[in-house]
């Protein structure tokens, strides 16, 4: 939307904050016997309660309008048919077709990418199904650990999802190799045995640097024990750029393609899944897609009030445009989305972290916020301190299933317990009076101010039954709607990342200059203090400065 039409928005938006500073968020409770029900959205086995946040019916409406007035419902049909949003690449958005299944055709550039994505995926899946029966092998050897290469999207999400539904887990074992610390591929590979291990490079581009160096690495991993006319079906590529992956040496019939309207941080759902398909098999993969997919309809069909990435995506730009909350917490009470904070730093941050509008102005307005975040209750044993007393505000999402995968479900409880607790902790506080009238006589009162929580700290919670693939593919993709629809809302394109080009640039104009032996450090060539970094590692490299 207009900077303008924002910034219309943000000053009323600005009076509704300076009539609910002073009201507090237990008393819009006391004042409103239903408001926990009003705030708060199911959806099947899921449900989303964002009743504890400094908000009101008054300011919703608003955000509601907001929502309205910039087209979100026209900016969302415009993805899902497949037109070119993303202007700066000139590129289809379509992740959402990845999971639509059958359909009217959804045509890009003339082709039916419905007919495309089924032909891809029964391909990913036979190949899949091949690895897990034991039909594939690797010298008569059925395959028993796969290392997926990539980084980014090609890496947070097979990393993420394999870890989230490991109780699903009953294929080879995989593992994954992104940073290009040597150190990463050397822990991971430690132990596994090359005449069974699959590599899969996995890169939407198949030109990053830190994948096509581990990849090479993986060659030189193999070729110490495996023949190099061998060496070939120990590898498979996940990529659209199909020159690059025959030049690698990988045949055909072990790449697996996607299209350029699939995003990398977006891909999960395409080809890029291949090691989370062959993890937890083609039947709970399916389940996935179809979890998105029923994010997908509830976000096209449900009206803006009732819309669950909608409402994510408002709250939100209340916290960040109105309240000034420039960070945002994801706290899952569920520790095997260890890396769903990380997964959703990608999503958001990448998408979302700009300050160019569309039309090439700067942003009058604050965008997305720093995400982050760690499982509960460990959590609470470090940063939680911060989140309660600490002087800014951190808004936090709170994630929990109402079920462990587990049979004792006695943890589960006390889990529960806890992520219940923090979140009524954050919002209501302990004031002084009750600090002092809790406190025993004797103890000293000049501890009272360092008891007290302010309180009126906002949170969303997401309670489901069980942390299934469905489950798991309806979240992601709320977050995935959620930063659409910020997005929209700010003006801004969520789906280049231009801001990761410079860094690489530098970074291989920097690497020669490392090679160079240490001894001309007058003129390196870059600023003063990157020259003398450079200039430090050619000393602290060189043999003889080495302790022995
Ligand atoms: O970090 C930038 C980025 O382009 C991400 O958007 C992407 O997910 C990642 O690098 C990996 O890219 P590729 O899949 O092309 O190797």
């Amino acid at each position: 939307m207009s900077q303008s039409a924002l910034g219309n928005y943000i000053s009323i938006l600005a009076e509704h904050r300076s009539r609910l500073e002073n009201i507090s968020l237990g008393d819009l409770f006391h004042s409103d016997p239903d408001r926990a029900q009003m705030m708060s959205v199911e959806d099947g086995t899921l449900y989303f309660d964002y009743s504890k946040n400094r908000i009101d019916g008054q300011s919703l409406n608003t955000l509601c309008e907001l929502a309205k007035d910039a087209n979100v419902e026209e900016a969302r049909k415009r993805m899902f048919q497949g037109e070119k949003i993303n202007l700066t690449e000139d590129r289809a958005v379509l992740h959402t077709a990845l999971r639509a299944g059958e359909g009217p055709p959804i045509i890009v550039d003339g082709n039916n990418v419905r007919e495309q994505i089924s032909e891809a995926k029964q391909q990913a899946y036979a190949f899949s199904r091949k690895v897990r029966d034991g039909e594939y092998t690797l010298g008569g050897q059925a395959v028993k650990d796969v290392v997926n290469i990539g980084i980014g999207g090609s890496d947070l999400g097979p990393v993420m999802c394999t870890a989230a539904l490991e109780p699903y887990c009953n294929g080879p074992k995989i593992h994954f190799v992104s940073n290009v610390d040597g150190a990463d591929f050397h822990d991971t590979t430690k132990g596994l045995d090359p005449h069974s291990t699959m590599f899969i490079i996995a890169s939407k581009t198949f030109t990053t640097a830190e994948t096509m160096a581990n990849a090479n690495l993986a060659k030189l991993w193999l070729s110490n024990k495996i023949s190099s006319k061998d060496i070939g079906r120990h590898f498979v590529a996940l990529s659209t750029n199909l020159e690059a992956t025959a030049k690698f040496g990988i045949d055909e019939d072990r790449i697996f393609g996607f299209w350029d309207w699939v995003g990398g941080r977006y891909s999960i759902w395409s080809s890029i899944g291949l090691s989370l398909m062959i993890a937890i098999g083609t039947d709970n993969f399916q389940q996935f897609l179809d979890g998105a997919k029923s994010a997908d309809d509830h976000f096209l069909d449900r009206e803006l009030e009732d819309n669950i990435p909608v409402l994510m995506a408002l709250i939100g730009i209340w916290h960040r445009n109105i309240w000034g909350h420039s960070s945002h917490a994801v706290l899952p009470y569920d520790n095997r989305l260890l890396r769903f904070p990380a997964y959703l730093q990608q999503l958001d941050m990448e998408s979302n972290g700009k300050q160019v509008c569309i039309d090439g102005d700067n942003t009058k307005y604050s965008t997305g916020p720093v995400i982050w975040g760690e499982p509960g209750t460990n959590g609470q044993h470090a940063f939680y301190q911060l989140l309660h007393q600490g002087s800014d505000i951190i808004p936090c999402d709170f994630l929990v299933a109402a079920l462990a995968h587990e049979k004792d479900q006695a943890h589960q409880k006390m889990l529960l317990a806890n992520c219940f607790a923090q979140s009524e902790a954050m919002m209501l506080g302990r004031s002084r009076q009750q600090v002092v009238e809790q406190m025993h006589p004797d103890i000293d009162m000049d501890l009272a101010p360092h008891k007290v929580f302010e309180g009126n700290r906002p949170s969303n919670t997401f309670i489901y039954q069980k942390l299934t693939p469905f489950v798991l593919g309806k979240l992601i993709a709320f977050y995935e709607h959620k930063v659409f629809v910020q997005g929209v809302i700010w003006g801004i394109n969520s789906f280049d990342q231009w801001g990761v080009e410079l860094g690489k640039q530098l970074a291989s104009d920097i690497q020669p200059l490392l090679d160079i032996d240490g001894a001309n450090n007058n003129f390196i060539g870059h600023d003063a203090s990157t020259n003398s970094l450079i200039a430090k590692y050619r000393h602290l490299s060189r043999s003889d400065t080495i302790p022995k």
